[in-house]
């Protein structure tokens, strides 16, 4: 070989391992829990943008709804010094990590890509720690929602119910027509999604003062009695076989129309989505009765652990993540809607559409809360010490006075 060719097989050789090496670097592992079919497609939207910028993806999916499972695992990682390099995380579940200081600091791009004046004000109460960008949202989802099947709908009287009373008519109505009527998987954070909604249809002042204040009047008074007298009353409309069903499976009954609806936040429509239905020609959604103009949300962020290598491509993937385009076609999928507030809405279904008006007008008014359910209004201790009383309640373990007690006391406990 002639010394020219020589050294140009040295050049190249070197330069496809300056390559080889920017691209392990440009690696990132992902925890999350978005496994069910309407997940994936989500995820896949978020797999591809990144790919395309050359960030490769090792998946760490942890199945569960709600995310219990997948903090679990993250904790065992953590502790066994080998945190993924980022984590999908809500809440106070991120402030708890942020405070032991083990993430990483995403100021570079935030700065340079002025998320501050983007990201709504309760978001960002998430996303930073004493001052600095600890996570990038990716969306915002809310819980107050309830999915009907179109067809069971109109079999029942075809009006989308406003009131309580409407909704129990509607569901009697259902189960005189011989289906389930409320498609529910019985899981302790799938009650207390159903949970989020019903207090806050006793009054948004109700929702702020027992849930996110733990306000003990609030907490043992005769409005949390008449929370868990609806919870009971609900569970009359759910099928034996509840117990244990994962969400999705609980959608997939209402969008087959064995089931007429389903209480659940706004990734379910992303089940929905998938299946080929339409909302308005397949099924509807309507915020939970009562809840009009009120919003309890849950915010997915990404959280990026403090590791000794891939700092460039957790800012790559923060950035993408952050990109008002991303953020439109990602939540198009996902049941969300937009975290920055500078996306139009165009491209979004009427439920959408929707979700992403009745997030601004609760922001105005005042009527936007964190979910409960979703690790938005209390640390993960508190949660789930109302996990804990709401489910057992659910499944007939105390009724509603004692479920008052005992509610009260275990958030004492877990203080
Ligand atoms: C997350 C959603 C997810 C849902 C069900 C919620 O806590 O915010 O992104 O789809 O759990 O898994």
């Amino acid at each position: 070989m002639k010394l020219a060719n020589i050294l140009k097989s040295i050049a190249i050789a070197t330069a496809l391992a300056l390559f080889a090496g920017a691209a392990s670097a440009q690696k990132v592992e992902v925890l999350h829990w978005w496994t069910s079919g309407g997940e994936a497609a989500a995820l896949s939207v978020l797999k591809k943008d990144l790919e395309g910028k050359g960030v490769s993806w090792a998946d760490m999916p942890v199945a569960g709804g709600g995310g219990e499972a997948a903090m679990t695992a993250l904790r065992a990682r953590v502790t066994a010094g080998n945190a993924p390099t980022a984590v999908q995380m809500l809440g106070f579940d991120i402030k708890d990590w942020a405070a032991q200081g083990v993430l990483g600091n995403l100021n570079t791009v935030a700065n340079k890509e002025g998320w501050d004046a983007v990201i709504p004000k309760a978001l960002q109460f998430f996303s930073k720690h004493e001052g600095n960008w600890i996570a990038a949202p990716v969306n915002v989802h809310s819980t107050n929602w309830v999915w009907i099947n179109k067809k069971a709908l109109d079999a029942a009287g075809g009006k989308a119910p406003a009131t309580w009373d409407e909704l129990l008519a509607m569901l009697d109505a259902m189960k005189a027509n011989g289906i389930i009527p409320l498609g529910h998987g019985g899981q302790a954070w799938q009650e207390a999604t159903i949970f989020d909604a019903v207090v806050l249809s006793l009054g948004h002042d109700f929702y702020k003062a027992s849930m996110m204040d733990l306000n003990p009047e609030a907490l043992k008074s005769g409005k949390m009695k008449e929370a868990f007298d609806r919870m009971a009353k609900l569970r009359s409309y759910v099928d034996d076989n509840f117990s244990g069903r994962d969400w999705n499976l609980a959608s997939a009954m209402v969008i087959e129309g064995k089931a007429g609806m389903q209480m659940m936040g706004d990734w379910a429509k992303g089940e929905f989505l998938k299946a080929g239905q339409k909302p308005g020609m397949d099924f509807v959604c309507i915020r939970f009765p009562g809840t009009q103009g009120s919003v309890t949300f849950n915010s997915d962020q990404f959280v990026m652990f403090d590791i000794k290598e891939g700092g460039d491509a957790q800012l790559a993937m923060a950035a993408s993540v952050m990109d008002p385009k991303f953020q439109s076609a990602f939540n198009v999928v996902k049941g969300s809607v937009p975290a920055r507030t500078d996306v139009a809405d165009t491209d979004f279904d009427d439920c959408g559409k929707k979700g992403m008006a009745d997030l601004a007008e609760a922001g105005k008014n005042g009527s936007l809360f964190g979910s409960m359910a979703h690790g938005h209004a209390v640390p993960a201790a508190i949660k789930n010490a109302i996990y804990d009383v709401v489910t057992a309640h659910f499944n007939g373990e105390y009724d509603s006075a004692t479920a008052v007690d005992e509610l009260a006391n275990a958030i004492d406990a877990a203080k």
